[in-house]
């Protein structure tokens, strides 16, 4: 795939997820004032197939609710509080409708770093939902959104129905055949977990593939140090305030 995305330094995880509720909107806004240039947020479809803006395939951890996102409607999930696990003060802050999330980013003018999750949902259908509201932005994100997903039937899907769209492949661990993997899905990207870039083998492999190494998770100035010597000059961080 050509170079088409502009690259930000920083990706804030989730949002700047260590400064407020992950994948909220305070979360956006906040890694838009700690200076990211893209946010990473986790998009998967609720019981009436609306894309959400939240991570975990249960609803316990990050709401005030339980059971699936996929068996909850978009109404009753973003009555939700998704706040006050986090704080007190974020009391309030709801699950966000990726309409909503992506409208705030283009607001702030940060670029989107969108990761398809497919938990037991149908991928056709998750990704065909996911896209049709990107498409809504028109060309607003163009040379910043980039998909990414740890599986590669989302990848492929995306490829055959947004062949333009760039994606990046997720990659937490080596069992399978990478490059192959990045070749039929004609990703732009890889995403390793960080701990592939700590010892000389998994790095070689790594760089190996020639194209664009977009790290999660660095929270720490001498890791960041340590990627810009290979050349990595992006990565995921849950603390974008530090860089
Ligand atoms: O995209 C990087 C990272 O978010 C992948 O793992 O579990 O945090 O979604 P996870
Ligand atoms: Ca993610």
């Amino acid at each position: 795939m050509e170079q088409c995305l502009n690259l930000p330094r920083l990706i804030a995880h989730r949002g700047a997820k260590n400064r407020a509720p992950e994948n909220t909107l305070a979360a956006i806004n906040e890694a838009a004032k700690c200076g990211a240039g893209w946010v990473e947020l986790d998009v998967q479809l609720t019981k009436d197939n609306v894309p959400v803006v939240i991570h975990d395939r249960t609803l316990e951890r990050t709401t005030s609710g339980s059971g699936k996102v996929k068996s909850i409607d978009s109404k009753s999930l973003t009555s939700l509080d998704a706040g006050r696990w986090f704080d007190a003060r974020y009391k309030g802050e709801k699950v966000p409708l990726l309409l909503d999330a992506l409208d705030l980013c283009q607001k702030l003018n940060l670029g989107v770093n969108l990761e398809i999750k497919t938990f037991d949902t149908s991928i056709h259908n998750t990704v065909l939902r996911t896209l049709s509201v990107v498409n809504e932005f028109g060309r607003d994100f163009e040379e910043k959104l980039l998909f990414s997903s740890f599986n590669t039937r989302v990848l492929s899907i995306l490829r055959n129905l947004a062949q333009n769209s760039p994606r990046g492949l997720l990659v937490d661990n080596f069992q399978s055949d990478l490059a192959a993997d990045l070749s039929e899905c004609d990703c732009f990207s890889i995403h390793p977990a960080i701990s592939f870039l700590e010892n000389q083998t998994t790095i070689k492999k790594v760089l190996s593939f020639n194209v664009p190494i977009i790290p999660y998770t660095v929270n720490d100035i001498n890791t960041a140090k340590r990627l810009a010597e290979l050349n990595i000059n992006t990565f995921i961080t849950d603390e974008p305030k530090i860089f």
